[in-house]
């Protein structure tokens, strides 16, 4: 079956008592069971049932089932965000005196939690360029327990090439983790690309009408987790399904960072337009990067599609498209500021991958708590824009971007006139 089809005909493990056709909403915190020994069994897990929802509910269930037919995956948690989906995973995966190896390049709260909470636990995080494998070698060591970085940087857009880094880290048993949260499974297939772990924020294109938070762990079952320190002990028990089983049976459960069943619900009918939606804002952020190319008030532009792009060797050999962001560059702050203030239509916001257009200066933002010189090691500028394409018709954000562009030069025209006032003389 085609990906749309999976989407839409998945089955959960019991059909709704009712017969209904959109699997229901399970808003209850806990369930009861006929008889004490039936419960006893359920939690000891040797029968099938849900007791209580922090640790699973048939409808986050059901959304799990849908995305495991969708990714092809061997194992799915859902929780309630992006952020909780990347902490699980370490949490499940490190512990205290162990070393990770990632990038500079990464998601700001990510990086956040990697320089604060990791190293407060005790957990070394090196810092390569991730296209550099000699690098990627040379920084592992016995205390190595995974790689992370994302499929495109949000916000740089740098593609990595994951077979390459695969290679290495398969010869060293180092588990592949990759937030793939821009990338989605239709233009991405990261488990054949040797992605072990997909960490995905459900928030943006799996939900697309920006309504509700998620998150997702995928376990792709690439990896051989009893060649894992920290995860060997659970393989006794549950064999392949040590990754999962530790986080349902423990990390997850004892974090509670938990997907609410109506969220759970929402995300599962945008699953059904996931790939209607994903083709079209990647046809249209394609149009954007390239129409923005043609004016002279911006300086720089980045879209992983784009041929002049430094990612569109390894872009173009791993994805079939590039994503919902194009990034873009105006001369200062000034700049920047003046074109997101005369935008109609596209949004000044934060979220990536809504159907609507979304702006933002990630500098002022988004990293904001980092002092200047770090910003600019991680290639962020004063002028950068960067652009979530959604799926509106693409010549009325061509539209928008021309006029907030014009007016910028005006504006800074009238504010900066060549001759001074001299009111103050
Ligand atoms: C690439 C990426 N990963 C993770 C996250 C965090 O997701 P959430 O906001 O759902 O916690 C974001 C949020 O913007 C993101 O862009």
């Amino acid at each position: 079956m085609g990906f749309t089809t999976k989407a839409l005909h998945s089955k959960p493990i019991q059909n709704d008592v009712h017969g209904a056709m959109r699997f229901p909403i399970y808003q209850s915190s806990a369930f009861e069971f006929e008889k004490a020994e039936e419960l006893e069994a359920v939690f000891k897990g040797f029968k099938y049932g849900h007791v209580y929802t922090r640790s699973s509910n048939p409808t986050i269930e059901a959304l799990e089932l849908q995305i495991k037919a969708m990714s092809g995956a061997f194992g799915v948690i859902a929780m309630a965000t992006g952020m909780a989906a990347i902490s699980n995973a370490l949490f499940a995966l490190l512990k205290s005196g162990d070393n990770i190896i990632t990038t500079k390049y990464l998601f700001g709260n990510t990086l956040s939690l990697f320089q604060t909470l990791l190293s407060d636990f005790g957990v070394e995080v090196r810092y390569v360029d991730v296209n550099d494998v000699e690098a990627i070698k040379a920084n592992i060591d016995a205390k190595t327990r995974l790689l992370f970085c994302e499929s495109i940087s949000n916000p740089q857009l740098i593609v990595p090439d994951f077979q390459a880094i695969k290679a290495v880290l398969s010869e060293y048993h180092v588990p592949l983790i990759v937030d793939t949260t821009m990338t989605p499974w239709n233009i991405f297939d990261a488990k054949k690309h040797g992605v072990d772990v997909e960490i995905i924020s459900a928030t943006k294109y799996l939900s697309g009408g920006g309504h509700v938070l998620g998150g997702l762990i995928v376990d792709n079952g690439t990896f051989e987790w009893q060649n894992h320190a920290n995860l060997a002990p659970y393989c006794k028990k549950f064999g392949s399904n040590a990754f999962i089983a530790r986080l349902r049976k423990e990390t997850f459960r004892n974090l509670g960072a938990t997907l609410s069943p109506q969220s759970a619900y929402l995300l599962s009918l945008g699953l059904e337009t996931l790939d209607l939606r994903v083709q079209r804002s990647c046809q249209n952020a394609l149009s954007v990067a390239q129409h923005l190319q043609t004016k002279s008030e911006v300086l720089r532009v980045d879209y992983p599609l784009l041929k002049e792009s430094l990612s569109y060797e390894n872009a173009s050999k791993q994805f079939s498209g590039g994503g919902a962001i194009v990034t873009f560059s105006l001369a200062d702050k000034k700049s920047a500021y003046a074109f997101l203030n005369k935008l109609k239509l596209i949004r000044r916001g934060t979220n990536i991958q809504d159907n609507k257009s979304l702006a933002i200066a990630p500098f002022h933002t988004i990293y904001a708590e980092y002092p200047e010189e770090q910003r600019f090691a991680y290639e962020l500028n004063e002028g950068m824009i960067r652009l979530s394409v959604g799926i509106e018709d693409v010549e009325d954000l061509i539209e928008d971007i021309d006029q907030a562009l014009y007016v910028e030069v005006q504006t800074l025209q009238e504010s900066e006139p060549e001759t001074p006032y001299a009111f103050d003389v």
